[in-house]
């Protein structure tokens, strides 16, 4: 296993937190969140399952507004490093906190707490699984409201509708009355409704057709670089990966095999044989990469 290393391409297509001016409309802030763009870090992360480990010694530090990629095959544990930030996942070793470039001195949430739980969303691989198939969008979006004590719940939904560019009139529609983009989209404003700083995209178009799937990369672009957002992405596909993401850490059976770039993987420079393998299995990134 290599020692992680952010690689050469990362500073230059890293976009800088936007001011928070860009989101709007202003709503009126809620509760205390830290004004500054968070990133995330994780060291020496291990998950047992019985005598299996899914996990074992990962770390990586993701900076703020920078967009992380985790690839490898099915099995590996990428899924395993997302469940294992947002606390549903057991950890037996290692933590997880977020960090700033800023110097502060405030603490900022530590993991378990309602205020991380807020800053630190996931979304789900399964559209259609993830989604309560009784409940309206509007239910949807508004239970994370109800639980942080959130106010001008209507104003936010609306919101957070327009953001995934779907708009108010999907509020009373439920799951099945939407395609799967649709769906996916819906993810989303759940997950951007809290407005968090850290997004955790787990394979967030694989259950897509292949134009549904570029339209909603195209989305998560927008938003991050609207938003000013950290994104964490797990994907099997290095194609999808490498169009959104700087750096990339790949994985196999539960371990860290290297952490590359987006432009390193574009050229080709890969130490692992296995990453090579992972490059002439995804078509698409051949095509963009030769
Ligand atoms: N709750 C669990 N109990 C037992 N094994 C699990 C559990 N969750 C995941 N695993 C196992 O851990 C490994 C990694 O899973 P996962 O992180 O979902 O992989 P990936 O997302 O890379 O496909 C797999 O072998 C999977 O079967
Ligand atoms: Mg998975």
């Amino acid at each position: 296993m290599s020692a992680p290393d952010p690689g050469t391409g990362a500073a230059e297509r890293s976009a800088p937190c936007p001011p928070p001016a860009v989101r709007a409309p202003p709503l009126p802030a809620q509760n205390t969140l830290p004004p500054q763009c968070l990133g995330l870090e994780v060291r020496g992360l291990r998950v047992v399952y019985g005598d299996f480990v899914a996990l074992a010694d990962t770390s990586f530090r993701v900076e703020p507004g920078a967009s992380f990629g985790i690839v490898g095959e099915s099995g590996s544990g990428k899924s395993t490093v997302l469940r294992a930030i947002c606390g549903l996942a057991p950890l037996s070793a290692g933590r997880v906190q977020l960090v700033t470039d800023e110097t502060s001195t405030e603490a900022l949430p530590s993991p378990g707490s309602k205020p991380f739980r807020r800053l630190v969303q996931m979304v789900f691989q399964d559209p259609y699984g993830s989604l309560h198939p009784r409940q309206t969008v509007d239910r949807i979006l508004s239970e994370p409201l109800a639980i942080h004590g959130v106010k001008d719940e209507q104003a936010r939904v609306e919101r957070a509708l327009d953001e995934v560019g779907l708009g108010g009139g999907f509020r009373f529609r439920y799951p099945h009355q939407l395609s799967g983009g649709q769906r996916q989209r819906v993810a989303l404003a759940r997950a951007l409704i809290l407005e968090p700083q850290v997004l955790l995209l787990d394979e967030p178009t694989s259950a897509l057709d292949a134009s549904v799937q570029a339209e909603v990369l195209n989305l998560l672009e927008d938003l991050r670089a609207r938003l000013g957002l950290t994104f964490i992405m797990v994907s099997h596909d290095l194609a999808v990966v490498t169009h959104l993401c700087d750096d990339i850490l790949v994985m196999q059976r539960g371990q860290t095999v290297e952490r590359v770039s987006a432009a390193d993987l574009a050229a080709h420079r890969v130490q692992e044989d296995y990453t090579r393998r992972l490059m002439q299995a995804s078509g698409g990134f051949v095509r963009v990469g030769s």
